[in-house]
């Protein structure tokens, strides 16, 4: 290599590469990140505990809006007006009944567990006479409410109700 070939060459080295490999990134801080929400399609199955003492007791959400919004309204009418029920019984006096039918259950685990499982003991007093077994209620609650939920409209249809 002639001297010269060498200058070009250092010349090179110095002028393109050298920069080229210090060369900061350039940041855009203004460009938006996208994130797709993630959105689960299938909700985590709860674990439901034997006795509804172990549910939550605390920071419940508003048992009445649960009532309303997960259909029980529509089946079991408003519990502020009797003969309001279409497909259940009523239940504005169900604080009461629930404790009687079975000894040693509360009412608020007999609501509980007709929750969970509307065939474990069919009510008998429906707006058509005889509730028919197997129930008519749905029996998806178990996987739709949460224990939040199941807790507030517990609460909710043993203290509002007589
Ligand atoms: C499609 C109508 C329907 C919906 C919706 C429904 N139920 Fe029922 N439910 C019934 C029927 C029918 C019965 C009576 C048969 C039985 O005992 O399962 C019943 C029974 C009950 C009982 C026992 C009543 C008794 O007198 O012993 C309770 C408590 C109850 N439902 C609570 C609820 C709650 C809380 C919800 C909402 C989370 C709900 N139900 C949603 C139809 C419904």
């Amino acid at each position: 290599m002639k001297p010269f070939h060498v200058l070009v060459l250092v010349f090179t080295l110095f002028v393109f590469l050298i920069p080229a490999c210090s060369q900061t990134q350039t940041v855009f801080p203004d460009t938006p990140t996208f994130e797709p929400e993630l959105k689960p399609t299938i909700k985590p199955l709860v674990l439901w505990p034997l006795s509804v003492s172990d549910l939550p007791n605390e920071e419940l959400l508003d048992g009445n809006k649960s009532y309303t919004s997960y259909g029980c309204i529509a089946c079991h009418g408003q519990i502020d007006s009797a003969y309001s029920n279409v497909i259940g019984p009523w239940l504005g006096n169900i604080a009461e009944r629930a404790g009687t039918p079975v000894l040693e259950h509360s009412s608020s685990q007999y609501i509980y567990e007709s929750v969970l499982n509307p065939n474990k003991r069919i009510a008998s007093d429906c707006p058509t006479g005889e509730c028919e077994s197997p129930s008519l209620m749905p029996h998806t609650f178990s996987k739709r409410l949460s224990k939040n939920e199941m807790a507030s409209v517990v609460l909710y249809l043993t203290t509002e109700t007589q």
